[in-house]
């Protein structure tokens, strides 16, 4: 029986307790895996430790009418993430606070508070792992301790699993794909006639964007996964500065640039690419006008997708949600899985 504290009550937390409720008999009959939630602590919702388990079930029900955790039924409330995480006495940390890019924080400081603590974590917050994979990563495997992030990159479509496990035996040239599922929501309702202003505003309504969206619209989300991948999958130790490197976001396509796009039988997306050049690594954003056969250039809507240039299978492109709730509530899912899997063999 896993203890779990989660960290982050947000659009992701909740997404990711949803599926816990839903699925807590299959996880249990089909994978052997059983778990209570101790502590959930959110910087606005307030917080609930009890280490006999929550209800779930209510908890969901609770602050989806906008109550405060703080006066949920517990043992203890009004802890912060750090305290919480202390005297959880959880074994998987779930974090899924705000990205904030430029600093890795509150994520990092509580992933490391985490591992120190002997806690195994998963996360989606693409702060910490952007800025600070391979610190986080070799604290962890020091400790003998699992840090698992698929949501981070392209939410619960596979893609860090698929480099990791399936693509294992291949070497990666290139990886060039839709990476921000705002802007690309954005721009498909901008190709079918609809303002920028809308289309964001819809995006952080249907919790694709980042608390900040400037983060989206600038291609500072996109810069934080490209990275991600360049620094875990190519080794390499890449910062995601935004000024220093080539970081361009969509402010700067207008209505009128998508309409004559469309008519030339093109289409605007914004393409996040990492590449080796010669000892190299590099990282670019920006937007580009695909041809309408390009495989990139039918992804819609929150949709993401990423073409993989290897050496023995050629081109291996995966697509699906980059971006929303379940999807990135299902990465912490799988994460979590991927756990219980690697600790039981
Ligand atoms: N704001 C991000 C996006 C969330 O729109 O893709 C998922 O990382």
């Amino acid at each position: 029986m896993y203890k779990l504290a989660l960290i982050g009550f947000g659009v992701v937390g909740q997404g990711f307790a949803e599926l816990l409720r839903d699925k807590q008999s299959t996880l249990r009959e089909a994978y052997g895996l059983e778990f209570q939630v101790v502590a959930v602590c959110d910087a606005q919702r307030g917080s609930v430790l009890d280490r006999q388990g929550l209800d779930l079930r209510e908890l969901l029900a609770w602050v989806g009418e906008g109550k405060s955790l703080d006066q949920f039924p517990g043992e203890k409330h009004g802890l912060d993430a750090l305290e919480t995480i202390e005297v959880a006495g959880a074994e998987i940390l779930f974090e899924a606070t705000w990205t904030d890019i430029k600093t890795g924080e509150p994520g990092t400081s509580h992933i490391r508070k985490a591992l120190a603590q002997g806690m195994h974590v998963v996360t989606t917050n693409k702060g910490p792992m952007a800025l600070f994979a391979k610190e986080l990563l070799q604290d962890a495997e020091s400790r003998g301790l699992l840090l698992r992030y698929e949501g981070t990159v392209m939410s619960g479509t596979p893609v860090l699993n698929l480099l990791r496990h399936s693509l294992a035996g291949c070497c990666i040239e290139e990886m060039q794909g839709i990476l921000n599922g705002t802007t690309n929501y954005i721009l498909s309702q901008m190709a079918e006639g609809g303002s920028y202003e809308d289309a964001l505003k819809a995006a952080q309504q249907l919790g694709y964007a980042e608390a900040v969206p400037d983060a989206d619209v600038l291609g500072w989300d996109a810069l934080a996964k490209v990275c991600i991948l360049a620094n875990t999958v190519f080794g390499a130790a890449i910062h995601p500065d935004p000024i220093a490197l080539p970081c361009v976001g969509i402010t700067g396509i207008s209505v009128e640039d998508v309409a004559r796009a469309k008519k030339a039988g093109k289409v605007y997306k914004l393409i996040g690419r990492v590449w080796r050049e010669g000892n190299e690594v590099r990282v670019s954003v920006g937007p580009q006008e695909l041809d309408k056969e390009d495989p990139l250039a039918g992804v819609n809507g929150a949709q993401n997708a990423l073409k993989i240039s290897t050496d023995v299978l050629g081109e291996v492109t995966i697509r699906g949600f980059g971006a929303g709730k379940t999807p990135t509530g299902y990465a912490m899912l799988v994460d979590f899985l991927d756990i219980h899997q690697s600790l039981s063999r």
